[in-house]
């Protein structure tokens, strides 16, 4: 039992997912301008990286641009991508120092050479380091990720034959990083949002109302407490071998 947490470790997800949801909401009810509600947003990122830290969860994948969003109002789409730019600029050197690793799943190509640029400079300076996998979702949508797969996989010659599970996720964007256990999501929304359609198969999933600059580590905390008590059957009767071994009876 984690002294500081409540939480047993083997009970503990592996990989969190969170669908940043509601800045813009955020921001509507205080009266602000949409872009306020993405820099509270990113502020809470902030605090999230540190309880992600502090809880010892190695993997975090964070749905901040899907490939929908670039349809928003263009000042919204470029206000969005300043201050990714800004946020990699002013946290990169922290970050490395506390030892997490960068990632980037989508596409590169469409952003500006500067930022692409940035995004490729900080995951090479990061990525030998271990203690937390921050995977960034950027221009990412589920559906873009499994016709590049498919494309490559076609390009290479692969028989079909060799087509598995195991083949197709060495294709996807995260190639290499074990698949979420639970996925957050905030604001209310009870849809999948082109995120994550082939590696959250077996997701558990955790919706809150709260917008994501309210997001905070006593939510993190009730979020890890609910997964800790889902039982996981994957298909099968249940986790328990016991269990399994009554029912076959
Ligand atoms: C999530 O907040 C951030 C992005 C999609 C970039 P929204 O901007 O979608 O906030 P709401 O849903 O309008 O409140
Ligand atoms: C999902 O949120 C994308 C991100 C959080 C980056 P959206 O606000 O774009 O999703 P919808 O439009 O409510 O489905
Ligand atoms: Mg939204």
């Amino acid at each position: 039992m984690d002294e500081l947490t409540g939480l047993i470790p083997e009970k503990k997800p592996n990989h969190i997912a969170i669908i940043m949801d509601g800045n813009g909401r955020w921001a509507k009810n205080r009266g602000l301008p949409r872009l306020s509600g993405h820099r509270a947003g990113t502020e809470n990122l902030r605090r999230t990286i540190r309880a992600f830290v502090e809880f010892g969860i190695p993997y975090l994948t964070i749905y901040a641009f899907s490939t929908e969003n670039w349809e928003r109002p263009s000042d919204e789409v470029e206000g969005l991508m300043h201050i990714l730019e800004e946020v990699l600029d002013s946290e990169l050197a922290e970050l490395h120092q506390e030892g997490v690793r960068l990632k980037h799943i989508g596409r590169l190509e469409r952003l500006e050479k500067g930022l692409r640029e940035k995004v490729q400079q900080s995951v090479e300076l990061t990525e030998n380091n271990k203690r937390l996998t921050l995977c960034i979702a950027w221009n990412y949508g589920g559906r873009d990720e499994i016709n590049c797969a498919i494309k490559q996989i076609i390009k290479d010659g692969v028989s079909p034959d060799d087509v598995t599970d195991k083949l197709v996720s060495s294709y996807l964007f995260t190639a290499g990083i074990p698949d979420p256990d639970l996925i957050i999501r905030t604001s209310g929304e009870m849809r999948i949002s082109n995120f994550l359609i082939w590696q959250s198969s077996y997701a558990e999933w955790y919706v809150t109302p709260t917008l994501w600059p309210d997001f905070d580590r006593e939510e993190l905390l009730k979020a890890l407490i609910s997964y800790s008590n889902r039982d996981r059957r994957y298909g099968k009767i249940s986790v328990c071998g016991e269990d399994v071994e009554k029912n076959a009876q």
